[in-house]
């Protein structure tokens, strides 16, 4: 038996939308898209969203709506993935490193203090692996000092935290759904904002800039009430990028979003499964605070001090492990922007990712349990 890490819940009804999107001949921005975002709108209870090709492009443009002077700051956690940190840069920003709590893995609101100055514009909090971040305090700190805040929900796709939908509690919430995280699209994303002026701002580059949609002009071209030449003029007004969602993906996103309540329980049930049965490990500890009934995860993973011969071990028996992640102040591109995270620096030397998926059946948490404990009944 061979365990996987991630896995997407594909099925029949994702192809008969495809097809469908096949049979009307229309695959680029169109009607599935424009469809999607209303539906995600709908269950995220949110004024605006707008479907872009991946979580990183959505970031780079949440922030290019704010119009913020080049050469800026924007604090992002040292503990992510890449694309938060890449979008100030794309911007002409500059990101500055915070560091993380040791429990929650989550932006440290002490060392966001330290790290702000008056240079910084943003903020941009990551809910780790759908754990939220403290965005109580992280807000008040951004009000008081004038910064805009951009939430990177990668990792979480409609839990609350204390009343209210993560992704709502900054000004803009950027959600994935590339092929591993809580929905897929293949790849893909969604930016969402209650603030209508920015969420205008964003949807013009997201196409180039361009001041009409195909899609809306291409009713124009036989149309015979209106006997308009000019159905194919569009203006430029500002610096545009393609990065539009297509009614291929969007097919899939429609099917996904009314799975999604049905995959987040079933990802909590697997997490609560693995949680009370890791009960007596002593070294083996999971990853975060969990709450699973609370929140909803898109990863499950350990801490173990002995890191290495942990995964050495699973892999001999064919289990699927990951890290997430190395801190960027370690990553090479990254180091020009160092600043110092002792706490992400050390905790994540012992982090290990164990398999989470809606597929994952009841006899694979039961053996990659069994090795854990095997694992510590060798090693320690
Ligand atoms: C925290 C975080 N932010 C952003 C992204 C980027 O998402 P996407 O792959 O949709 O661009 C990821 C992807 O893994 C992520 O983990």
């Amino acid at each position: 038996m061979s365990v996987r890490l991630f896995a997407p819940y594909l099925g029949e009804d994702e192809l008969n939308e495809i097809r469908d999107s096949f049979e009307k001949s229309w695959v680029g921005l169109g009607e599935k898209v424009f469809k999607f975002e209303n539906a995600f709108s709908e269950y995220l209870k949110c004024k605006n969203s707008i479907g872009v090709n991946s979580a990183t492009a959505g970031l780079h443009l949440a922030l290019n709506a704010f119009r913020f002077e080049k050469g800026k700051k924007v604090l992002v956690p040292d503990i992510t993935f890449a694309s938060t940190a890449f979008a100030p840069i794309y911007n002409g920003l500059e990101p500055v490193f915070v560091d993380v709590c040791e429990d929650t893995v989550t932006m440290s609101v002490e060392d966001l203090q330290k790290k702000y100055n008056k240079d910084c514009v943003a903020v941009m909090p990551v809910h780790y692996g759908g754990q939220p971040a403290v965005m109580e305090k992280i807000t008040d700190f951004a009000k008081d000092h004038n910064l805009k805040i951009v939430e990177d929900c990668a990792h979480t796709i409609g839990a609350s935290y204390k009343g209210k939908k993560l992704g709502l509690w900054g000004d803009v919430g950027c959600f994935s759904f590339e092929e591993k995280k809580a929905m897929t699209t293949g790849d893909g994303g969604m930016i969402c904002t209650n603030d209508t002026e920015i969420a205008e701002r964003i949807k013009s580059p997201r196409w180039l800039g361009i001041d009409k949609d195909t899609y809306k002009r291409s009713s124009g071209y036989t149309s015979v009430e209106e006997l308009d030449v000019k159905h194919w003029y569009y203006d430029i007004n500002e610096l545009g990028f393609k990065y539009n969602m297509n009614d291929l993906s969007a097919s899939i996103g429609l099917i996904q979003l009314k799975k999604l309540n049905w995959m987040n329980n079933r990802r909590s049930e697997i997490i609560r499964k693995y949680l009370d049965s890791m009960k007596d490990l002593k070294y083996i500890r999971p990853i975060l605070p969990f709450e699973p009934e609370k929140y909803s995860y898109w990863l499950f993973g350990v801490r173990c001090g002995k890191r290495d011969e942990l995964i050495k071990s699973l892999k001999s028996k064919k289990i699927a492990t990951g890290v997430h992640y190395v801190p960027l102040t370690q990553v090479n591109y990254f180091k020009k922007w160092k600043s110092d995270c002792p706490v992400a620096e050390k905790i994540w030397n012992d982090f290990v990712t164990l398999p989470l998926h809606v597929m994952l059946s009841d006899n694979e948490i039961e053996f990659v349990v069994e090795s854990l404990y095997e694992y510590e009944k060798n090693n320690y």
